[in-house]
Order: structure tokens, then sequence, then C-alpha cells
């Protein structure tokens, strides 16, 4: 996927997210302004996902990452969230992902990573 710079936009400063949970934020400005976005970090890398659960609108953002997999708090999908694809079950749903870039103090989230399934 092509990055367009026009896409991103202000999501949140680094020192509001914390290491292993997920944090819920909307961006700013940018494509994507108002949505609602899950954010994690783990060993200095940061990510984005859709806020909501692909199965049934779970809070992904209230879920626990480990080794680079959130779980929903709800029924248990699991989701690696660099690609978004499921992480226990082949074919399983994917939940959207984004690109993301740091900007000072501030995570900037772009352009969607890909598309759920
Ligand atoms: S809503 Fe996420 S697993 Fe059911």
């Amino acid at each position: 996927m092509t990055t367009n710079e026009d896409d991103f936009g202000p999501l949140c400063t680094l020192d509001q997210i914390r290491k292993g949970e997920g944090r819920h934020f909307r961006p700013t400005g940018g494509r994507w302004r108002n949505k609602a976005m899950a954010v994690f970090e783990e060993n200095g890398e940061y990510f984005v996902t859709n806020f909501i659960c692909p199965h049934s609108g779970g809070p992904i953002s209230e879920g626990k990452l480990v080794d680079g997999v959130v779980e929903c708090p709800w029924h248990g999908w699991k989701f690696h969230v660099d690609t978004g694809l499921s992480a226990d079950k082949e074919d399983g749903h994917a939940v959207e992902v984004y690109e993301t870039r740091i900007d000072g103090d501030t995570l900037m989230v772009g352009g969607l990573k890909r598309p759920t399934k």
C-alpha cells in the first residue's frame, strides 16, 4: 500500500500508551479523524487497530497484548496487531490495522495496512 501523507493525523501522545495494555483513542485529524482506534506498544513498537472487534463488536483496546497478539476481552478471538490477521483461526476474520509514525512526542496514524476480510 502506498503511504499518503494526507492520511496521517495525531492519535495520542506516547506517554499516554501503556506497555502490554491497549488504550482507546480517536485521531484529532487526518483521514480517520474521530474514528475509534486501539493502540498498543510492545518492545518500542506501536500498533494501531480498529477499536471494534470484527466478531461481535468487542472493545479490542481492552485486550491484553502478548507476543504481538491481542485477545479480544469478550469471546477470546486473537489477532496479530502488526497484520490484523487472525492468530487462532485459519482463514479467520481480520481486524483493520493502520500505518503509524512518530512526530515528536505524538503517535500519528495513517493509511489502512490491511482491509478487514
Ligand atoms: S466480540 Fe471480540 S471475540 Fe467476540
